[in-house]
């Protein structure tokens, strides 16, 4: 995939790699680097050999938000109309796992872009913020809702409504990221846990991935017959039938994906 250029992507073994490279402005995210993101996520999406996605930046952001000065002029009607950050909304539907890996700053846009990855993490130098109320805004791609599903309206209205940076410790200890590691080694511990979704069945993967995002959106009980229905769908499959014959032989599953 040559074709993208506000975004760097590259297959290796069965990880499909996204990384934002605008570095001189901080990664910051205009109109078209969102397109290219989606359109990326969709390619991976499609193409068998991937199984895993992971996201980051070049340089010492991963995305400092939207391009202030693409926004700085638009009008409502432009946003209303043209605003390509409600495509963030699309990432939702990718079926594979999505793992984010932070390093610097993933401030307003970039941090609801974090926030749409399934696992995410981060290197210790990473801070994490809502700044848009200083800029006279408010988060628009999902900061309000997707922060306070996670962290709880107290806790969320502090961050969004003073704009401060919270440490990578600070956001680890709230639950929005899996786990942090010395800058050097995020990528390299990154692909290493990576690599283990990337071994497992992936119609299980990609089975429990729909199920657990449920569970933000939809009530236990609903949530439940969808699990059900998906626990059963999982029983058609060659792989389960591998995986149980595999435990009872004693010997190494060899999952087909199917
Ligand atoms: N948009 C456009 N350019 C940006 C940018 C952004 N969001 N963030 C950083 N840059 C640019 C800077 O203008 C600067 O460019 P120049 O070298 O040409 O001057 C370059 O990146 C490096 O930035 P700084 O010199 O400011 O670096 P720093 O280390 O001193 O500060 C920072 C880093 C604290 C992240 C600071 O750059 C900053 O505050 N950036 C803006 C963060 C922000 O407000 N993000 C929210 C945007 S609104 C949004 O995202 C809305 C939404 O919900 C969709």
């Amino acid at each position: 995939m040559t074709d993208f250029e506000y975004i760097q992507t590259k297959v290796e073994g069965e990880l499909g790699f996204i990384e934002l490279n605008r570095p001189h402005v901080l990664n910051a995210i205009n109109q078209k680097m969102v397109i290219e993101i989606l359109d990326c996520l969709e390619r991976y999406d499609e193409e068998e050999s991937v199984k895993v996605i992971v996201l980051t930046g070049n340089g010492r952001a991963f995305a400092a938000g939207a391009d202030i000065e693409e926004m700085a002029t638009v009008g409502a009607v432009d946003i209303e109309l043209k605003n390509q950050f409600r495509s963030w909304d699309h990432i939702a539907e990718i079926k594979k796992p999505i793992i984010g890996a932070v390093q610097g700053f993933a401030l307003g846009g970039g941090f609801e872009l974090a926030l749409c990855c399934d696992l995410l993490f981060a290197a210790n130098n990473a801070e994490f913020g809502f700044p848009e109320v200083q800029l006279g805004i408010m988060p628009g791609a999902g900061g309000t809702q997707r922060l306070t599903k996670l962290i709880g309206k107290t806790r969320a209205m502090e961050w969004l409504l003073t704009g401060d940076r919270m440490s990578a410790t600070e956001a680890e200890r709230l639950g929005i990221i899996n786990q942090t590691f010395m800058p050097e080694l995020l990528l390299e511990e990154t692909v290493r846990f990576t690599q283990k979704i990337a071994e497992q069945p992936s119609l299980s993967v990609r089975m429990i991935k729909e199920a657990t995002l449920k569970a933000v959106d939809m009530s236990v009980a609903e949530g439940m017959k969808f699990e059900r229905k998906n626990f059963s769908l999982l029983f058609s499959s060659e792989d389960q039938k591998e995986g149980m014959q595999a435990f009872m032989e004693k010997r190494k599953p060899n999952y087909r994906g199917r």
